[in-house]
């Protein structure tokens, strides 16, 4: 089994991270996809996945970004395979199944990670912008799901989906009202499949990540880390390793038993719930 120390610049401070402690968790011999993965969480997962020894085919829609990705993965000793597309386009999706499996022979953990968050008032909020966000958040989770599910019935061998919900399909946020019911609905996705998928030892969870630091967060609001690590109880904000962390647990043998779950990583904010630079009139 490999197990990699990567050693990483962020923000002038110099980051070490082991994934050692988790070496028993048994990707060796696994196949994983993961959406929206060129970079932020998705490109964690595939790192952590393909570092302790899992086939992993990571997608993004933007090509060059996937590919930049694989390679980055690969020259950490990882098999990582780069499948540019649109990962709400069902036909695209089916694809993807079908390459993990004629590339690395299975499917045995499918990760639908990439989500389109789109802020936008409620009153003015367009036919167009709902369908887009429809399309990926759901109908693309949705269908990465139900192709992988056929393929691990077939395969007889179990499986693991999730789904990356979000806080805010846990508590309202002003403006993100149609992005939170999509993530509200993943989390029933979840659950729901349950009672279909369990007879075939497919598990199916959901993570629910509070703020999380990535090139899209901190890239679109440069005060991101400041404002939400004050109104996070712990203080900071969540790496894209902590987010993870999450995923791999729940894609491991160790969580053979979790199924139909939301794990929340946040660092408490579902608890209180404060929103950052909040005014309160006299
Ligand atoms: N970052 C956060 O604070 C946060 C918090 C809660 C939940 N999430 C959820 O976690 C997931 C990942 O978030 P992130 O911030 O790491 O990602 P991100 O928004 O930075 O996007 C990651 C990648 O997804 C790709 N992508 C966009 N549309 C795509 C499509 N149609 N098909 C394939 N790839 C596509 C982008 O090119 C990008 O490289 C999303 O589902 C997001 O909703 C993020």
């Amino acid at each position: 089994m490999r197990m990699l120390r990567k050693i990483f610049c962020k923000k002038g401070k110099l980051c070490l991270r082991d994934y050692a402690h988790m070496a028993d968790d048994g990707f060796e011999n696994k196949v994983a996809i993961v959406t929206g993965a060129g970079n932020g969480i998705g490109f964690e997962i595939c790192r952590g996945l393909a570092t302790q020894g899992a086939s992993v085919l990571l997608n993004d829609l933007d090509s060059s970004l996937a590919l930049e990705a694989a390679e980055k993965i690969g020259a950490e000793g990882g098999i990582c395979q780069s499948f540019p597309g649109n990962a709400g386009d069902p036909e695209f999706v089916e694809k993807m199944v079908a390459e993990a499996v004629t590339r690395f022979g299975a499917i045995d953990i499918a990760i639908a990670n990439a989500g389109i968050t789109t802020y936008g008032s409620f009153l003015e909020y367009t036919v167009e912008k709902f369908q887009k966000l429809v399309g990926l958040n759901l109908q693309g989770s949705f269908f990465l799901a139900q192709s992988a599910a056929k393929r691990m019935k077939e395969q007889g061998t179990g499986g693991r989906i999730l789904f990356m919900s979000s806080v805010t399909g846990l508590q309202s946020h002003p403006y993100l009202v149609p992005y939170g019911m999509t993530k509200a609905a993943l989390r029933m996705l979840a659950k729901g499949l349950v009672g279909e998928l369990s007879q075939y030892g497919i598990t199916v969870n959901a993570i629910s990540p509070g703020a999380v630091g990535t090139e899209r967060t901190i890239g679109d609001d440069p005060e991101f880390e400041v404002s939400w690590s004050g109104a996070t109880p712990n203080g900071r904000i969540a790496s894209p390793e902590d987010i993870a962390d999450a995923a791999l647990f729940l894609a491991s043998d160790k969580a053979k038993h979790i199924t139909g779950q939301n794990l929340v990583v946040d660092g408490g904010w579902t608890c209180t719930s404060p929103v950052p630079n909040l005014v309160i009139p006299e």
